[in-house]
């Protein structure tokens, strides 16, 4: 093995970027992954680090770029993460984001060449976030909103989100400009000090309802009406503005504590022509018209009739199963997070719909108990976070006759593990479709359809 030391410069090409967007060079087969560089670009590379496996470089020179890179992108994204496949045209992110899944079936559930579907872009590539998180940090003594650079808990400060609507930008800057001006503190995350943490700010699509949520560290809020009536006075279209009370010193956004300070504690948006209340602690897709894309399809993948039986699970609000209901005979939803499943009950009384039911509770033990209780589902419809579906989830579904599975993965990786498992029990992948909710950066949402093949 070559013997790398900090500050050499190399004279290499890019091969090929990671999943999050990194580019990868190999030299003497030893990878160096490099921000800022695209495959097929030929750089001069500086050595920044090395470990036993991998290393670090930067690019000292571009000797050429490629045809694909976009050349007006604000690094500031790329640092940030906020948009970390911004410098990389769109239809060659859908390429990418594609191939990685293609990879992960071959690697993970030796699927080679798995006719893996073309992604299906977004309708808007940028500016199309329904939601934002925005930390809220001093920098140089001055109150910030921004973002943290990658791995770090530093403050870079934004005003212009690229990807978020721009009415949530426009939220921020002045929550941020208020805070200031009623000499609020910003939270210090090293000395447990300060006040106000985080600003989330929610934006209905369809109707352009507004929801703000102060993270603070304390409950009590100084100069609160002051800056709420400002506030409200400058977005009318602002419905709810809630406090969320962290006092912890974790990574988690919000804390247990909520307090309602202003008009209602939810918003209502409309997808797929049905109204959905949502509140604050409820999960929510952040790309609307995309995510009503991708219901379609699940919905399509389902192939779904009068007589059928269909459970929702991780159902969220109950985007999904309230968008089908009408058409099968009854849908069983489970999520663990109360108010969320609140917001659907509400949410099928505000569609006209009865055929529905909804649980509370982790899916791995309700589908248990559905199973137990003697619950037919002909279609099992699930959506889990990141980490997948749980082993338990996985043998109690496949042991009650489903014709098939459809899979909302945010996850490939996860996916590819839970399709092995499957396959196993006795089904099989049929169909894998992706479908862009994040463009911009390396995420993307996929569903694939599992048909029993037997018994
Ligand atoms: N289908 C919904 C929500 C999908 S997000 C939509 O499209 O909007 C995943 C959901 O799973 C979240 O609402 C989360 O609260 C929920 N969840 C996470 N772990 C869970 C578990 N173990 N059991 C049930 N729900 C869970
Ligand atoms: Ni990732």
């Amino acid at each position: 093995m070559t013997n790398f030391n900090k500050n050499d410069i190399f004279e290499v090409q890019v091969i090929d970027l990671t999943h999050e967007g990194a580019g990868v060079v190999k030299i003497d087969g030893y990878p160096f992954f490099v921000e800022n560089a695209l495959p097929g670009e030929m750089i001069e590379m500086r050595v920044l680090k090395t470990s036993k496996k991998f290393g670090f470089g930067k690019v000292e020179t571009y000797l050429t770029t490629s045809e694909h890179r976009v050349t007006d992108i604000n690094l500031d994204y790329l640092r940030t993460g906020i948009a970390d496949f911004g410098h990389l045209a769109y239809a060659e992110q859908l390429k990418f984001k594609r191939k990685q899944i293609v990879e992960l079936l071959s690697k993970t559930a030796h699927k080679a060449d798995f006719p893996v579907l073309e992604a299906i872009p977004s309708p808007d590539v940028t500016k199309y976030r329904n939601k934002a998180s925005i930390p809220v940090r001093s920098v140089n003594g001055v109150l910030e909103t921004g973002f943290f650079r990658k791995h770090s808990h530093t403050l870079v400060p934004v005003e212009d989100f690229f990807i978020q609507q721009p009415e949530i930008d426009e939220v921020v800057i002045a929550v941020r400009d208020l805070l200031r001006k009623f000499g609020l503190k910003a939270y210090n995350e090293i000395e447990n000090t300060g006040f106000v943490r985080n600003v989330v700010v929610r934006r209905a699509h369809a109707t352009g309802e507004i929801m703000v949520i102060f993270v603070t560290r304390k409950a009590s809020f100084f100069k609160v009406d002051g800056l709420l009536n400002a506030l409200t006075k400058q977005f009318p279209a602002i419905k709810s503005i809630m406090q969320n009370v962290n006092a912890s010193t974790g990574n988690n956004i919000f804390g247990s504590d909520w307090n309602l300070l202003f008009g209602q504690d939810f918003i209502t948006d409309i997808m797929l022509e049905r109204k959905y209340d949502i509140s604050a602690p409820s999960f929510y897709q952040v790309n609307t018209p995309a995510a009503e894309v991708l219901y379609a399809k699940a919905i399509e993948f389902a192939d779904l009739n009068a007589e059928d039986v269909v459970i929702d699970a991780y159902s969220g609000i109950g985007t999904i199963g309230l968008s089908f209901a009408d058409k099968v005979k009854h849908v069983y939803g489970v999520e663990v997070v109360e108010a969320a499943v609140e917001n659907a009950r509400k949410n099928a009384e505000l569609n006209g719909i009865d055929n529905v039911t909804y649980v509370t509770g982790k899916a791995e033990k309700v589908m248990g108990d559905w199973v137990t209780e003697g619950v037919k589902p002909d279609v099992i419809l699930v959506d889990p976070p990141r980490k997948g579906l749980d082993e338990s989830f996985i043998t109690s579904a496949a042991s009650v006759g489903a014709r098939s599975i459809v899979y909302i993965s945010c996850n490939a990786a996860t996916f590819a593990r839970d399709v092995v498992r499957f396959e196993e029990l006795g089904y099989a992948l049929e169909k894998v479709q992706p479908v862009d909710l994040f463009p911009q950066t390396h995420h993307i949402e996929l569903v694939g359809l599992l048909t029993r093949v037997k018994a």
